[in-house]
């Protein structure tokens, strides 16, 4: 099997993510910071480990600012729902995947809020000028993705987070695909809500992620509950990160992320980038020039995640999805990805594309076979236009 979703879930994940969560699982896994008994302790240390991890890889200075989640979505929805009020407007783009477009289409829906959506260049670049033009006195939050999961597209944080800080705007990032590829620095960058999931380029389990918030936002909370602390309070106590992490953990998954974050640091995340986008930029080529395909997105990997949407002329996305999963063992996403705002944007909709996300662990020889058996697939009869 080659496998090339890694934009879905990178899979498999480096020996030592497994190695740890499960001597972790197995020897220490007492619920953390819930009593003062030693093993308590010990897991609550390690869990405190891990959001220091975290917290040092993006940049931001106060370590208790960084909150566990479920993943992005729940990171992201938890910004949303914790944030606005009625009659805020809202700028985001049209790139975006459903976990931000859902949560405030339905605020919009509601009659809470309103929203402006900015569209990318024809290869998937979202200008900052073009968020400018959209900003009113009601302005109270910018919500856009780092690495679009369709295209790959990476957007300029630093010069919109500028403009948003500037004209004292709430900047809410969703770095689903980008967290692990790309640097993210939160004071540079001038982010003030940072939502990440830890299964993707991060290298964690499932069911792991966080949300960074600054000093300049202050969520309602939206999950309340227990917190091991301050316990005689009635209400969610103000404190971070307690005040949005009512509940117990993920506590395994977090000591797997935790070894992930530190895959990534120990083998750069330059190099990292460069490997996927070198495969990215073999693959490109060896069909850039074979009329039967439609390439998405940029034609370089410059400012691009390892990721190429494609089409086969006169084939269906999810018919040769099957075929290269059931005739010749390579794994690759299908569709819409959650995004369609995306697909619109590039005229893919609502078929979708064939979507290659390659990974760390991927070689040149994957990439060739999956271009042999596209080939193979586009000239075999089965395709009808
Ligand atoms: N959001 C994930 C993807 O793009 C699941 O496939």
């Amino acid at each position: 099997m080659i496998y090339l979703d890694n934009a879905a879930t990178s899979f498999p994940k480096p020996s030592e993510v497994y190695r740890a969560m499960d001597e972790f699982f197995r020897e220490r896994a007492a619920n953390p910071g819930r009593a003062g008994y030693r093993l308590s302790m010990e897991a609550e240390r390690e869990i405190e480990m891990t959001r220091k991890a975290l917290a040092e890889f993006f940049g931001a200075r106060d370590t208790q600012r960084l909150v566990f989640t479920l993943n992005a979505t729940d990171a992201i929805n938890m910004a949303i729902k914790g944030l606005l009020k009625p009659g805020d407007h809202v700028i985001t783009t049209y790139l975006e995947h459903n976990a931000v477009t859902r949560p405030l289409n339905s605020l919009e829906k509601q009659g809470v809020i309103t929203i402006s959506r900015v569209r990318p260049s024809p290869q998937g670049f979202i200008g900052p000028g073009d968020i400018e033009k959209a900003v009113t006195p009601k302005t109270r939050l910018i919500a856009i993705v780092h690495a679009s999961n369709v295209l790959g597209t990476v957007q300029p944080l630093r010069a919109i987070g500028q403009l948003a800080r500037e004209r004292d705007l709430i900047f809410l990032i969703d770095a689903a695909q980008s967290a692990g590829l790309w640097p993210i620095n939160v004071e540079e960058q001038c982010i003030d809500l940072l939502a990440f999931t830890g299964h993707k380029a991060l290298f964690g389990p499932p069911g792991t992620g966080g949300l960074y918030v600054s000093e300049r936002v202050e969520l309602r909370p939206w999950r309340e509950g227990g917190t091991g602390v301050d316990s005689q309070n009635p209400v969610q106590p103000k404190e971070m990160p307690y005040r949005l992490e009512g509940g117990t953990p993920n506590f395994v998954g977090l000591v797997g992320l935790k070894a992930g974050v530190e895959f990534v640091s120990r083998m750069g995340i330059h190099n990292i980038q460069r490997h996927g986008q070198g495969l990215i930029h073999h693959l490109f080529h060896c069909l850039e020039d074979d009329k039967r395909f439609i390439l998405y997105g940029p034609p370089s990997t410059e400012n691009r995640s390892p990721i190429l949407s494609l089409n086969i002329n006169g084939m269906e996305p999810q018919v040769v999805g099957t075929i290269l999963d059931e005739s010749f063992g390579i794994a690759v996403r299908s569709g819409l990805h959650c995004a369609p705002g995306t697909h619109r944007e590039t005229g893919s909709f609502p078929q979708g594309t064939l979507r290659i996300s390659t990974g760390f662990f991927n070689t040149e020889d994957d990439i060739a076979q999956v271009a042999l058996a596209l080939k193979e697939i586009a000239s075999s009869e089965r395709v009808t236009a």
